[in-house]
C-alpha cells in the first residue's frame, strides 16, 4: 500500500465515529435525495441471493439488504467502522483491506450474485482489485460501482484524473483527518472497468431532484466472456 492509500485508511479509522453519525443521522443530502435508493434499486433489480459490500463502512447497505432477506456480507479496512456495523447486528462483517480480500478464505471461497462498491473506490490503483473480484462473481453475478459523479465534484479544477483532498466539511462535525482521493473523469471510469475485463451493462446518473445536477455515476458490470 502506498502512502496515500495508507492515509485513506488512516482517515477512516480516525473518522469512524463522525462518519457513522453522518450516515445514521442522514446528514449527507445526496444520499437522502437519490443515491441510497439508486444503489438499493439497482441491486434488487438483479434479485441476488448473496451480496458482498466491499468498503461497507458502518454497514447501512448490508443491513438494508439483510432486512430484505438477502445474504449480505460487508468488508472494510477500518476496524472501528466494522465495530459500529457489528454492534447493530444484521448481516455479517469482516475487517479486511482491499489487499487482504483475496487471501481471506471466508470471502474468496464464495461466489457472489452481486459485489458492490458504494462510494468506496477512492484510491488510484484499483484495476487489479476489480480484476480479482471479477473471478468471484457467480454466473449471473454483477459488479456494481457507485461513485461521486465527476461533474458534481470537479469544481474549478481541471477535468482530468488526479489526487484531490476531501476535508469532510460538508458531512457534519467531528471529522479529525482529511482524506486523499483519486478523481477520475467519466472516460477514465469506463476505461478502468474495461481494464478489469468487465463489460458495462448499465450506466445510471442519479440526479438531484431539485437542481437537476448529476450526483453519482452508477455502473453495473458483468464478466467479459
Ligand atoms: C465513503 S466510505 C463508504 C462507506 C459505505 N460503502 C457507505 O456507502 O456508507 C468509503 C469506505 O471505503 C473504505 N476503504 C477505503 N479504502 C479501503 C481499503 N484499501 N481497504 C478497505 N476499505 C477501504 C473506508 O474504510 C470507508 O469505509
Amino acid at each position: 500500500m502506498d502512502n496515500r492509500e495508507q492515509q485513506i485508511l488512516h482517515s477512516w479509522n480516525e473518522n469512524a465515529s463522525a462518519w457513522t453519525e453522518s450516515v445514521r443521522s442522514h446528514l449527507i443530502e445526496s444520499r437522502q435525495v437519490a443515491t441510497n435508493k439508486a444503489i438499493i434499486d439497482t441491486i434488487l433489480k438483479y434479485n441476488p441471493n448473496n451480496v458482498l459490500d466491499v468498503g461497507c463502512g458502518e454497514g447501512w447497505l448490508v443491513r438494508e439488504l439483510f432486512n430484505r432477506g438477502i445474504d449480505a456480507t460487508g468488508t472494510d479496512g477500518a476496524a472501528p467502522l466494522i465495530d459500529k456495523a457489528k454492534a447493530l447486528g444484521d448481516g455479517s462483517f469482516h475487517v479486511l483491506t482491499y489487499e487482504e480480500l483475496g487471501a481471506s478464505n471466508v470471502i474468496s471461497s464464495i461466489n457472489y450474485d452481486a459485489i458492490v462498491f458504494n462510494f468506496a473506490l477512492v484510491g488510484e490503483n484499483v484495476s487489479e482489485l476489480l480484476n480479482s473480484l471479477r473471478k468471484q462473481l457467480s454466473n449471473r453475478g454483477k459488479l456494481i460501482i457507485q461513485t461521486v459523479h465527476p461533474f458534481a465534484v470537479c469544481g474549478d479544477e481541471p477535468y482530468r484524473d488526479g489526487w484531490r483532498v476531501e476535508s469532510f466539511a460538508n458531512f457534519g462535525s467531528g471529522y479529525k483527518e482529511s482524506m486523499p482521493w483519486y478523481f477520475r473523469t467519466v472516460g477514465s471510469w469506463l476505461a478502468l472497468v474495461q481494464s478489469a475485463r468487465l463489460r458495462i451493462d448499465e450506466c445510471l446518473e442519479p440526479i438531484h431532484p431539485v437542481t437537476g445536477r448529476p450526483l453519482s455515476l452508477l455502473l453495473t458490470c458483468s464478466v467479459c466472456l
